[in-house]
């Protein structure tokens, strides 16, 4: 039975329907390289135990660095015949060195060990890959936030006009997220650095290799203190997801405000070229697709966290094939975000900001009531009483056509006594801005303190 491990127990082949439902090569031969670099510590150890010769052990590496050579460069694939990417790589051994040697590697490994050895080699690997292309991100929200340094626009909660705040702020109000991202990746890879090989099926070997030192050789930092949970512990497996999850939901957030913002009635920023698309009917549209398909995607991702929870649970203990649909929400997620992070990254670079626009809507819906409140308290009024008599003020105005800055003396002091005229001194959306200078604040120093704390952040990762 070619690409089978099993045989003496069985009088034939399984039937065409239960081997179409098993066979995972299509989407595991990714992870060959990693089962080759699990063989070759496997065989190491296998010597070490007396159980492969010096000429064996040579042998045998040779042939699985070539065909770890050959992986790489496509000319090996799996057979049609082979179940998953472990009996492949066994047949093929098998086929090269001959019986008697190749069936001498499955000793005191099972394909349940390495399994959760090799996804977690190559999910190492992955959020490393995935951690670069973050900082692209990073780094494009911090360049748009240093070419527009003093730009004021409208800050808001609910989606209503709150507060003038610097646009570099806002933009880099998105960066932090994604740098908590890069660091939930790197608690991450903490967990992942420990290695199940050496727990074959789950009760661990007889044969008397050494996990870990196999741990050591692939790259980990310690092998499992438990070989059940070793083989069939997938939470590894679920926080991955989250973080992509989480990621796609950063993306799609950054991408929600480009999508209001380059709106016409908006009118904040404008799409590149490069970096948008148009209508194959309405000849005028420029449409934000990238930011589009972030959204869309994060729901995808969201969808793979809980396709994987919903599996995990309730499974009994130890490895269930189950655990086989680990893999393909896993790689989704991943193969997504390598395609998704560098187009978003592209969308941020390119996004050119209309300042006078952006000046012009900075002061409207009221936006520095709060600084007129904050001025009366400043002279000593109780900080509801401010909150009342700013919030007349505010009603006058919107009963009258005015803004805030517009209330003559007379005005003012029909409205409250207290509204003296140097109070037009802090109505203006630079003085707002400068005004909120404590450390996290919009002001034009701590949004620069801000982008030099990123700055190191962005190094040291
Ligand atoms: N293809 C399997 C998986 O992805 C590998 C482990 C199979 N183990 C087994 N006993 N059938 O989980």
């Amino acid at each position: 039975m070619q690409g089978f491990l099993w045989g003496g127990r069985f009088a034939g082949g399984p039937a065409d329907a239960m081997f179409a439902l098993s066979v995972s090569t299509q989407f595991d031969w990714r992870l060959a390289p990693d089962d080759i670099a699990g063989s070759l510590a496997h065989a190491a150890a296998l010597h070490r135990a007396g159980l492969l010769t010096e000429d064996e052990l040579a042998t045998m590496t040779q042939a699985l660095r070539q065909m770890g050579d050959e992986i790489v460069d496509g000319s090996l694939q799996p057979a049609p015949g082979d179940e998953d990417v472990h009996g492949a790589l066994e047949r093929i051994l098998t086929e090269r060195v001959g019986t008697e040697l190749g069936g001498r590697l499955r000793a005191g490994r099972s394909r349940n060990d390495q399994i959760a050895t090799l996804i977690r080699r190559w999910l190492r690997r992955e959020i490393r890959a995935l951690t670069v292309d973050l900082l692209g991100v990073v780094v494009a929200l911090q360049n748009r936030a240093r070419r527009y340094p003093s730009a004021i626009m409208p800050g808001r909660t609910h989606m209503q006009s709150a507060q003038p705040v610097l646009l570099a702020h806002q933009l880099l109000a998105h960066a932090w997220p994604l740098t908590r991202d890069i660091e939930r990746f790197r608690d991450l890879d903490a967990r992942l650095a420990i290695s199940p090989y050496g727990s074959a099926a789950l009760a661990g070997s007889s044969l008397g290799q050494d996990p870990e030192q196999v741990a050591h050789d692939l790259g980990f930092q310690a092998s499992v203190a438990n070989s059940i949970d070793g083989t069939s512990a997938r939470d590894l497996i679920s926080e991955a997801a989250y973080v992509l999850a989480q990621i796609g939901v950063d993306l799609s957030r950054l991408s929600e405000d480009v999508i209001v913002w380059t709106t016409p009635e908006f009118g904040f920023a404008k799409l590149d070229d490069a970096w948008s698309t148009g209508s194959s009917i309405m000849p005028q549209k420029k449409n934000p697709d990238v930011a589009e398909l972030a959204r869309g995607k994060a729901g995808r991702l969201i969808g793979n966290l809980a396709g994987l929870l919903a599996t995990f649970k309730g499974l009994p203990t130890a490895y269930d094939r189950d655990l086989q649909e680990d893999k393909e929400p896993l790689f989704d997620g991943v193969d997504q975000l390598h395609v998704l992070l560098p187009a978003v990254a592209g969308l941020v670079a390119t996004l050119t900001f209309d300042e006078e626009r952006l000046a012009q809507a900075a002061p409207l819906g009221f936006s520095l009531a709060t600084d007129m409140a904050d001025w009366l308290v400043r002279q000593g009024v109780p900080f509801a009483s401010a909150h009342d008599i700013t919030g007349r003020a505010v009603r006058y105005c919107e009963a009258h056509g005015l803004g805030l800055d517009e209330l003559d003396d007379d005005q003012l002091n029909q409205i409250d006594p207290a509204l003296r005229p140097q109070v037009r001194e802090v109505l203006t959306v630079e003085g707002s801005v400068a005004s909120r200078n404590a450390r996290g604040g919009t002001a034009p120093v701590q949004v620069a303190a801000q982008l030099s704390e990123l700055d190191a952040l962005v190094s040291a990762a």
